[in-house]
């Protein structure tokens, strides 16, 4: 063996180490990239119209909410996700922790509509609400969900719907309310205050003309019972594929103010307490920007929740310092924290 080939060998050598070393690096970072970072949710505005998934076993981890052993008690607290996202947005899943914050005494229960792999079971914000004791999360196949109740017949028509994502929405929390008796709460209600003090049985005004269905309270006794025994059959007559609100806030309506005294919306409709829209939606839905400002913003009562209107603003900013921003560090604050300056991008 000459200088030469030695030489010739150790620059083969080397160029080899090299090799290896760059590919481990290379190894590293990506299993890092791969196992630290949060899946990512897809946001609301690319999914508008999508429930392909609804029907979908696909890669679900979740257990499911038609098995005999899922089993609510009647105080609980519910969302429904419904669009194909497969998990939650942070302000989503902020919502859900200011909830179970301010009720440890409740269960809270997420719904999910599509499949939610195990993936997101373990290393996204759901991952982090789940660490919370009285949060549950559970598939709703809407199909079996719905079956023997009068609207399984308009299933169906959820296909051809213009809103079909929202209208879902609009069927299950009846459903649920219905089937266990409970809170219902959409994924952009912020809850600041314990509902425990409430009657068992109330809606929400949006405005002094008309009701919201935004948060519900109807409990498991007979006035409940009926108030969302009504609105389902209201629905599977009058399911409106094509209108935004009709098969929500307006059928809620329609099932309640025929039970008011007068005709009217008053304080007391048999039974069913009608709360004024300071206490849950302090912002009408035309000044939902005032939520992503920094600007001095003032009720005059405290109210239990905010409504954050995110069909509108989903695609908003957060600014530093607006109140959403004040509400999620002092609500959420796990969420807020898992996601720091990205908190609701
Ligand atoms: C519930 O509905 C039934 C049947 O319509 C009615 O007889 C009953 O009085 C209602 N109960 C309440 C508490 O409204
Ligand atoms: C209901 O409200 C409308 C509008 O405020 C009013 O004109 C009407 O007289 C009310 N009806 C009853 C029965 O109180």
């Amino acid at each position: 063996m000459n200088y030469s080939s030695i030489l010739r060998f150790s620059t083969f050598h080397i160029y080899l180490i090299a090799v290896f070393i760059i590919g481990a690096e290379i190894f590293i970072v990506m299993f890092n990239y791969i196992s630290l970072s949060l899946p990512t949710i897809r946001q609301w505005r690319h999914l508008v119209s999508d429930i392909s998934c609804h029907y979908s076993e696909y890669g679900d981890a979740l257990p499911s909410a038609e098995d005999v052993s899922f089993s609510p008690k009647s105080n609980s607290i519910y969302f429904h996700e419904t669009s194909c996202r497969g998990g939650l947005t942070s302000r989503q899943a902020c919502s859900i922790e200011a909830a179970a914050r301010t009720h440890p005494k409740r269960e809270v229960y997420v719904l999910f509509s599509a499949p939610v792999s195990e993936n997101v079971l373990k290393r996204s914000c759901l991952a982090k609400l789940l660490q919370f004791d009285n949060i549950k999360a559970a598939r709703v196949h809407i199909d079996m969900y719905a079956k023997g109740s009068t609207i399984e017949p308009i299933l169906l028509d959820l296909d051809e719907s213009n809103y079909p994502i929202q209208h879902t929405s609009d069927i299950l929390r009846i459903l649920t309310l219905n089937k266990w008796g409970g809170i219902y709460l959409d994924t952009d209600m912020i809850v600041v205050k314990s509902l425990d003090e409430l009657p068992p049985n109330w809606v929400a005004k949006q405005s002094d003309f008309s009701l919201a269905s935004g948060i519900l309270s109807f409990a498991k006794d007979e006035v409940g019972r009926n108030v969302t025994k009504r609105i389902l059959e209201l629905l599977s007559q009058n399911f409106d594929p094509y209108d935004w609100i009709a098969n929500g806030p307006y059928i809620v309506q329609n099932a309640v103010l025929p039970l008011c005294m007068t005709g009217n919306i008053s304080e007391n409709c048999n039974g069913i307490k009608i709360m004024p829209y300071e206490l849950f939606y302090p912002l009408h839905y035309s000044l939902w920007k005032f939520f992503f400002r920094v600007e001095t913003f003032s009720t005059t009562e405290s109210p239990y929740s905010y409504h954050m209107w995110n069909y509108l603003s989903s695609a908003e900013k957060i600014e530093k310092g607006s109140l959403y921003q004040v509400l999620a560090k002092k609500y959420c604050p796990s969420i807020y924290e898992l996601y720091g300056e990205d908190f609701g991008m």
